[in-house]
């Protein structure tokens, strides 16, 4: 944990070692965490989001370049943080997230903002703020941003995200750069966009922005699109519009079990090879890679039980806390906080919540467990908390954060009261 990230690889999983067969985070002990902050909670290390962090930003050393950290992975004000202390931007796509990326420290200056349904509130928030980016998805949405900048008397800076229609070969609802998806314009539109937007005085056209999708294991879609934004800025460029920035969105995947994604370095190898001698800034939009092998979800077992020859793992964590495995089907490595208690049969480890698809992992080779141990859930600190719900009336986990030997709750686990806050009963409505 202490030593120097090796270039292009994060060292996340050690930030979770085996010490005398105990799961640790960092230092701490996780059995201690849980003693003193309960379950299921989020357990982040600050360290492996520095090593990841440097080690992205080191790949891309030589070019100019801006992290803007994808807060949609993890939100949490502490975690943000700890990465805008590093020197990371932000990229939002909601002004809640605007709100947090500030509240966090970020300076606006490093924010860049995208999504396909700005709201003019949001708009006008992130004007106000003087972002550093607005990521246009269609141009209804260019001419409400020019007409909420004219209002303001500011111009927007903008990029249109342009889909050029790659297929990222990953899970269906993280696809975002083909044809049929709701993302960005079609890179075959750009020139008339860029037209329009050139003729509007509350914008600004300063790039050109593309996010084909997340968890990309291969370099080849990354280099495909590239290559057709890249074809695009030479058209641009010969249209007469300044091109000074390209956002090459997020994307890059990480290892949840046996993936073998690229690393930094090759990645950063592709868009530079595409893109280096355009002589841009270069916009990266890394969530996932920054944060998932940072933390993850601690839970304890409720009990176990057999339905016929089916075993189930009951534990406290469910669905509302960690949906990835029942949204797409995703594997995260789990694993018992304390020494293996025997050889692993295969269970499905469930969580409370009324639905088959609560589930965090089926038919896996799990070793025998007593009730109220601790069972580690990796790969949690990306989509993880920021995905989270109340469903089953099922408050919301804490988070903690760690550093070597120090460890602080970054945010309370949710109370019963919080569970009503806002809610009013009418009596004159309700009888
Ligand atoms: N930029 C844009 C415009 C995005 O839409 C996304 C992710 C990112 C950046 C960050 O992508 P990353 O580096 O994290 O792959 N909930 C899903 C992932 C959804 C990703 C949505 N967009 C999951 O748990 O797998």
């Amino acid at each position: 944990m202490r030593s120097p990230a090796a270039a292009g690889e994060p060292r996340a999983l050690e930030a979770f070692p085996r010490r005398a067969g105990v799961l640790f985070a960092e230092d701490v002990s996780l059995a201690q965490i849980a003693e003193a902050v309960g379950t299921p909670c989020f357990v982040y290390s600050a360290g492996a989001l520095v090593a990841a962090y440097d080690a992205l930003d080191a790949a891309f050393r030589g070019v100019p370049h801006t992290l803007c950290y994808a807060l949609k992975a993890n939100m949490n004000l502490a975690v943000v943080r700890t990465l805008v202390a590093r020197g990371a931007g932000a990229d939002v796509t909601s002004g809640g997230e605007l709100f947090r990326a500030l509240r966090a420290g970020a300076p606006a200056g490093r924010i860049v903002y995208s999504g396909v349904g700005k709201t003019d509130d949001e708009i006008d928030r992130a004007l106000d703020a003087g972002i550093k980016l607005f990521n246009v998805e269609s141009r209804s949405e260019l001419r409400r941003i020019d007409l909420r900048a004219r209002q303001s008397g500011v111009r927007a800076p903008i990029a249109f995200r342009v889909n050029p229609d790659v297929d990222p070969k990953t899970h269906p609802y993280v696809s975002t750069g083909l044809r049929t998806s709701k993302f960005g314009i079609p890179i075959s539109e750009a020139m008339d966009a860029y037209a329009e937007a050139k003729a509007l005085d509350g914008v600004r056209i300063v790039g050109v922005d593309c996010h084909i999708g997340s968890q990309l294991t291969r370099l080849e879609p990354f280099a495909d699109a590239l290559s057709r934004v890249r074809s695009l800025i030479f058209e641009l460029r010969a249209a007469g519009h300044a091109i000074e920035i390209v956002d090459v969105g997020g994307g890059l995947g990480v290892r949840y079990s046996e993936e073998r994604p690229p690393d930094a370095g090759e990645y950063a190898a592709v868009v530079c090879k595409a893109l280096r001698d355009l002589g841009c800034e270069i916009v990266l939009e890394p969530g996932r890679w920054l944060t998932a092998n940072a933390g993850v979800l601690l839970t304890r077992v409720l009990l176990e039980k057999t339905n016929d020859d089916k075993r189930f793992v009951v534990v406290d964590g469910a669905m509302n806390d960690l949906i990835r495995p029942a949204l797409y089907q995703a594997f995260q490595t789990i694993e018992p906080v304390g020494p293996p208690r025997g050889p692993t049969r295969p269970v499905d480890v469930v969580g409370p919540v009324c639905e088959s698809g609560d589930f965090l992992a089926k038919d896996r080779p799990f070793p025998p467990v007593e009730r109220g141990d601790l069972l580690a859930v990796r790969g949690a600190g990306a989509y993880g908390f920021a995905m989270s719900s109340n469903y089953n009336a099922r408050p919301r986990a804490a988070e903690v954060l760690v550093r070597a030997d120090r460890f602080a709750v970054v945010r309370e686990r949710e109370s019963l009261e919080d569970l009503v806050r806002g809610e009013t009963i009418p009596r004159e409505i309700t009888g």
